[in-house]
């Protein structure tokens, strides 16, 4: 029988991961809490009418669910996870993972001891061009990565609910909210993080919202990191990486719509350059990077297997470099990740 899946909030990130459930086999949405009873209907009725709570609490005691997927405001993030691992639901939950490096170790923590599945969405690990890079390098073939510039540049969301998204107090600001998601690639490739030191920009609202990091990695490697919304009103939403390996780099840019959702306008192209060799293009599967995340997910469940893809570590680490990154920002030096 396929998964039974609550989806705490309604709001934007909602919308796509049910476009994701509505493809899948393995699992089925079978609820919708938002306190934004008509957000919550309305999605509800996409998902062929089923159960709308006001409250994520009564959601997550609902005995029929088995995942609670939590596409809430960052802020919200630790309460309902906790709850939800308390209850002995899976737990999907969207990054960052936390505003804290605290209340991030208490949802790891709570989901450890609960022995359910606990994955944070760093969608970047799934996204066609990203992963296939990822498996370039550890092809070995272009040797060891040494340095990787990343990029994601938007216009301001004005999307969110009561706009929390542009409240560093509720999102962490673009540091936490956008960055973060080069800043957990990165990672993934070069390994375990050492220091960092960023500069960045504040926006007249006086949050930090366009930052350039560049982090340091105990093996070696080195990252520039830049991520921002600052960006004016026609500027398309670009992402870019460039891996400059031993033997050669791995580039990638895409650029598309004005925001992530026309991010299938784009039509971008990942080349790998090898030293003596011509320029190649790998082939890049066109799936949609949350479909795959979240069938992942699921498929971790129904094997019983911990989700290897990101590991509530991995984003705990991301969190700690993006933490670091704003601190390294107002203290003008660089800073341990620890
Ligand atoms: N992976 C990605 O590409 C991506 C993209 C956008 C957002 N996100 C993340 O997803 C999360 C949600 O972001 P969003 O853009 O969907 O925000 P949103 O504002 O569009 O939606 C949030 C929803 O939560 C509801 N809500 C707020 N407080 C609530 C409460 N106390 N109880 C119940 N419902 C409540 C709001 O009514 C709203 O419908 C954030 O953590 C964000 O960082 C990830």
């Amino acid at each position: 029988m396929a998964l039974r899946v609550g989806l705490l909030g309604a709001g934007f990130i909602a919308g796509v991961h049910v476009d994701a459930y509505k493809k899948l086999q393995g699992a089925t949405v079978t609820a919708v809490a938002d306190v934004n009873t008509e957000a919550a209907s309305a999605l509800a009725g996409k998902c062929g009418g089923v159960k709308v709570y006001s409250n994520p609490d009564d959601l997550i005691e609902d005995d029929s669910i088995d995942v609670v997927d939590v596409c809430l405001p960052t802020f919200l993030h630790e309460k309902y996870v906790v709850a939800a691992a308390r209850s002995g639901k899976h737990v999907l939950c969207e990054k960052p993972i936390a505003l804290s490096v605290e209340q991030a170790d208490r949802m790891v923590e709570a989901t450890g001891k609960a022995g359910v599945m606990f994955m944070v969405a760093h969608v970047v690990r799934f996204w066609p061009e990203y992963l296939v890079a990822k498996q370039v390098i550890d092809s070995g073939e272009l040797g060891r990565p040494v340095e990787v510039s990343a990029a994601r540049l938007s216009t301001t969301p004005v999307w969110s609910a009561d706009n929390w998204i542009l409240k560093p107090e509720l999102s962490g600001g673009a540091a936490l909210d956008l960055h973060i998601h080069d800043l957990d690639y990165v990672n993934w490739i070069l390994g375990k993080p050492r220091s960092v030191f960023a500069r960045g920009l504040r926006s007249e609202r006086g949050a930090l919202d366009h930052i350039v990091t560049m982090i340091s990695y105990e093996a070696g490697g080195t990252a520039n990191v830049e991520g921002g919304w600052m960006m004016p009103e026609d500027f398309p939403f670009t992402t870019m990486l460039r891996v400059v390996c031993e033997k050669g780099c791995i580039d990638f840019q895409a650029r598309a719509g004005v925001n992530i959702e026309a991010r299938e306008a784009a039509k971008p192209a990942l080349a790998v350059h090898k030293r003596g060799e011509k320029v190649r293009y790998p082939d890049v599967p066109s799936r949609d990077a949350y479909l795959a995340e979240i069938e992942y997910f699921i498929k971790c469940i129904e094997t019983n297997t911990l989700p290897s893809m990101v590991t509530p570590q991995d984003a705990v680490t991301a969190l700690k470099v993006a933490l670091a990154a704003r601190a390294s920002v107002e203290a003008g030096t660089v800073v341990d990740v620890g």
